[in-house]
């Protein structure tokens, strides 16, 4: 499988609205970070689905290794 790249070593914090679908950019390819534009075709790789149940401010994941998939846990800050 295609190695997913390293954005950043933090998160982007995104305000989402309540009930709206958002396309995450896992492969790290994007240049429409922390969201998908299709880079990842070929890859192996594909966006994850995040649907905000509520309007507020999320962290999504920028270093692309988070276990919670588009939303940051922490990993970033293990990374060397
Ligand atoms: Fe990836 Fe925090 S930015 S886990």
């Amino acid at each position: 499988m295609t190695e997913k790249i390293c954005v950043q070593k933090k998160p982007y914090a995104v305000e989402v609205e309540a009930g709206n679908t958002y396309y995450f950019c896992s492969c790290g390819r994007s240049q429409t970070q922390p969201f998908c534009d299709g880079t990842h075709k070929g890859s192996g790789l594909k966006s994850i689905h995040y649907v905000a149940a509520e309007t507020k401010t999320v962290f999504f994941c920028g270093c692309k290794q988070s276990k919670l998939g588009a939303l940051c846990d922490g990993t970033h800050k293990t990374l060397s």
